[in-house]
């Protein structure tokens, strides 16, 4: 099983400016709540209920809003508003959240190296909250675990982006798996390759299952893409065994990183409101 969910949420939001100077992006709401709320509403659909999140400066808006505002709930008790705290507080009754803090910013890979505090020796999940996912049945991160749970390695989400975007993702080569025409056996991965470099157009995109042997990986990876520490190039270690899967999940996803992905996952959680 799956227990715990690690959450990196350290990184500045630079495409969101001015928006994300005093907030962080993980805050920024899609509707009435924020990004990062609908992804501890993915992990705990999928039986998770030990959150781990990377934070860095500026990010304590995180924290107040995982715990209880006695002056706010004191203001609005026994009037017509006190509904819309229902959700937040079932989720901070069902959930513990840890936190520890990136000081450098040094990539990706890295912070998930610095959650290994929060996390210890067991399999668990990686949520990046500005990818919002949004399945009809089962949640990504509950689809991903059924893979975990037959496969019993790192895997990671993947889906098909035009081949002229493969400079904003995790690319992968794979071998689809027998009988499956949906996950497959990780052969090669690339950080954010030139379309002309990129083995194929199925990018990666914020949902990972890593196994704890990724933190041992990753004190040994060197800065790659950009300088920074690659989750990608660590799992590439992983994939060389043959122990990654790419699971192409079923759902829509929306990169709120972006002000056009944003948009469209406004207009589609309103639009689903409506309904
Ligand atoms: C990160 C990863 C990349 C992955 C992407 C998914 O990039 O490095 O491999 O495809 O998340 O959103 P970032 O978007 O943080 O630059």
């Amino acid at each position: 099983m799956i227990h715990k969910c690690l959450f990196p949420a350290a990184g500045y939001g630079t495409r969101f400016l001015p928006a994300t100077k005093a907030t962080p992006k993980e805050m920024l709401p899609v509707l009435t709540k924020p990004l990062i709320q609908y992804g501890v509403e993915e992990a705990l659909d999928a039986g998770i209920h030990t959150m781990a999140i990377v934070t860095g400066r500026g990010k304590r808006a995180i924290e107040d809003h995982f715990d209880i505002s006695y002056e706010l709930e004191h203001q609005i008790k026994g009037g017509s508003k006190e509904y819309l705290l229902d959700e937040i507080r079932s989720l901070i009754d069902q959930c513990t959240f840890s936190y520890t803090r990136q000081v450098e910013m040094k990539g990706l890979g890295h912070a998930i190296l610095t959650g290994e505090t929060l996390i210890g020796d067991e399999p668990f999940a990686v949520l990046l909250a500005d990818d919002l996912c949004a399945a009809d049945g089962a949640g990504v991160l509950k689809q991903m675990i059924e893979v975990y749970e037959k496969y019993q390695c790192s895997v990671v989400a993947i889906e098909e982006v035009p081949m002229d975007q493969t400079d904003k993702y995790g690319i992968i080569a794979g071998d689809l798996v027998d009988d499956t025409n949906d996950t497959y056996r990780v052969t090669d991965m690339v950080e954010k390759p030139d379309p002309k470099d990129a083995p194929s157009n199925l990018a990666i995109i914020g949902r990972y299952i890593l196994t704890p042997d990724i933190f041992d990986i990753l004190k040994e990876t060197k800065p790659g893409k950009g300088g920074e520490i690659q989750i990608t190039d660590a799992l590439l270690e992983q994939a060389r065994q043959g122990k990654v899967i790419a699971y192409k999940f079923k759902g829509r996803r929306f990169d709120c990183g972006s002000v056009e992905g944003f948009v469209k996952a406004t207009n589609y959680f309103y639009e689903l409101g409506q309904q």
